[in-house]
């Protein structure tokens, strides 16, 4: 036994030894993705007694959770393992509120367009990936994103800025002067998947429509780097430059879903190919980096999740578009093993730091973005395991199912149109306290606050 064994069993410090993962091996993945899985769920509650299925415990907010069951339905999909199913399930049906358009009264005074699409963008995996459907009687996966996608439609606003949906729903909210990549890029990518699931043509003239917006305003520039967003008190004009690792993702997989609609549309190859070549902003010797706060330690709960989902869509992108596998395959396999190297931490030991490129000396910073980022990477990376001989990639194995290829998700084109709050017009009810209005906009003060002090450090273009 070496003395520093010794002395970290004389303290009671568990010995823990970081993941090594083979990425060249499903095995070594499945159980890197197993260990990782079961540190991220170690922070959910929500199925506990007595508390509420779908919520995280404070700080995060609401959408994150969106994000978790996203995250953990890929690791049913990527791995096979149904461990996580029931609750995953169970969260995602808790929070549809009354109308069934994710839309819950608990959330609905400051819930954002970003926070609804990350919700519907889970429903939207779990059709694309025939995830158990719910119960007949309950709202179906494919009819949930319908609803956010027809209300987010509803809300297209063309009195400022030729267009764009804006970050807020409600006028009262701050950010409601803010026309954002993400709220966008939610709209733009479920209009993308929408289309190529169901073969309906109105969804993928709405994300043309979308992607037309974002460049006329500068958000995407003639580089393809993809901006943070801009306020309409000046049309629009002056956009906030920061890039953010999930703006790339959601345009890029919304753009291979594009590719993949048309059959392989040029312009929808040049949009591809374009992100991800301005996404190499985000990668360190292949290894992924939120750039814009990680190496300052200045990335909020938020940010600190980005990466989950850049990994997923990365991923996600390999299938749709086979032609950036070259690209993407060694950045998931490098970020995964770097990323593992830290999942050996934390109260269970099994949680995750965030900075991958750091190696194996576990960076302290542990929670659920953290984790979720870590089991995403790692899971995602099994799309890059060589295929065996004479066989197709697995890239392509973990396609997402459409209508007419196997998909089972009972859908309605018309879910969410006839709701009262669907263009955000509804006065709530629950008149908002001042208390809350206090707590929007310290939050909104401290995101802007961020926004500026990022700018300094930012990496303007490539
Ligand atoms: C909640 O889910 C976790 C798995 O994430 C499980 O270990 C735990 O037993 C569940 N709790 C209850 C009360 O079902
Ligand atoms: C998951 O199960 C399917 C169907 O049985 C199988 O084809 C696939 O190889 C499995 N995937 C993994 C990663 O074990
Ligand atoms: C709303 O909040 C109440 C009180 O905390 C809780 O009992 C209820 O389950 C929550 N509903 C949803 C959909 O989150
Ligand atoms: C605002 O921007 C849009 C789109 O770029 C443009 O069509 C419109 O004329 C602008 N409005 C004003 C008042 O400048
Ligand atoms: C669309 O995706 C499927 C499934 O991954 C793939 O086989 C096909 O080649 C893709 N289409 C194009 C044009 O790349
Ligand atoms: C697929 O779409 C067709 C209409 O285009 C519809 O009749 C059918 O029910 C859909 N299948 C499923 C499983 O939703
Ligand atoms: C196509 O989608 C649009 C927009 O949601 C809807 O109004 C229309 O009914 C859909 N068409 C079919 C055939 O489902
Ligand atoms: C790729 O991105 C680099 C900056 O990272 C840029 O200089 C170059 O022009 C881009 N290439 C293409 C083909 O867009």
């Amino acid at each position: 036994m070496r003395s520093s064994t010794l002395l970290r069993r004389l303290l009671c410090v568990p010995v823990v030894a970081a993941i090594t993962v083979d990425t060249t091996s499903v095995d070594s993945i499945k159980t890197a993705a197993s260990t990782a899985a079961h540190g991220l769920m170690s922070f959910y509650t929500g199925n506990n007694t007595g508390d509420t299925p779908g919520t995280l415990p404070p700080p995060y907010f609401w959408w994150e959770g969106g994000g978790m069951f996203m995250t953990m339905i890929d690791y049913w999909r990527y791995t096979n393992d149904t461990t996580y199913n029931d609750v995953v399930s169970q969260a995602l049906q808790f929070q549809v509120g009354p109308n069934n358009d994710y839309m819950p009264p608990n959330q609905t005074k400051n819930e954002g367009n970003d926070d609804q699409g990350f919700w519907a963008m889970a429903a939207m995996l779990a059709a694309e990936t025939n995830f158990p459907n719910p119960p007949k009687d309950k709202p179906q996966w494919l009819a949930l994103a319908q609803a956010v996608f027809n209300e987010m439609a509803s809300r297209w606003d063309t009195t400022t800025c030729g267009g764009g949906l804006r970050w807020q729903i409600f006028s009262f909210n701050n950010g409601f002067n803010y026309k954002n990549s993400i709220a966008n890029g939610c709209f733009f990518n479920l209009g993308a998947r929408l289309a190529r699931y169901t073969g309906n043509q109105t969804y993928a003239d709405w994300a043309e429509r979308i992607w037309d917006w974002e460049q006329s305003v500068g958000l995407i520039d003639s580089g393809y780097n993809i901006f943070d967003g801009a306020s309409d008190t000046t049309n629009c004009t002056n956009p906030d430059r920061l890039q953010w690792t999930y703006n790339a993702g959601i345009y890029l997989h919304g753009a291979a879903n594009m590719f993949n609609f048309t059959k392989g549309a040029s312009i929808w190859q040049e949009r591809t190919a374009g992100i991800l070549n301005a996404s190499s902003i985000f990668f360190t010797n292949n290894i992924m980096e939120e750039q814009a706060c990680e190496a300052f330690n200045t990335c909020d709960n938020d940010q600190l999740s980005f990466k989950a989902y850049f990994s997923a869509w990365l991923a996600g992108t390999t299938a749709l578009a086979p032609f950036t596998a070259p690209t993407i395959l060694p950045l998931l396999s490098a970020s995964a093993t770097a990323a593992a190297t830290q999942c050996d931490a934390g109260q269970t030991t099994t949680q995750c730091g965030f900075k991958w490129s750091v190696g194996t000396a576990n960076d302290g910073n542990f929670g659920i973005g953290q984790s979720m980022a870590s089991l995403a990477v790692i899971q995602s990376s099994i799309v890059a395991v060589p295929a065996p001989p004479g066989q197709e990639s697995p890239a392509i194995s973990f396609a997402p199912v459409t209508n007419s290829t196997g998909g089972t998700s009972v859908g309605d084109p018309e879910a969410g149109i006839s709701n009262a709050d669907a263009a955000g017009t509804m006065i709530v009810d629950t008149v908002v306290s001042t208390r809350d209005k206090v707590a929007a906009s310290f939050l909104t003060v401290a995101v802007l606050g961020g926004v500026i002090g990022g700018s300094v450090i930012m990496v303007i273009e490539g």
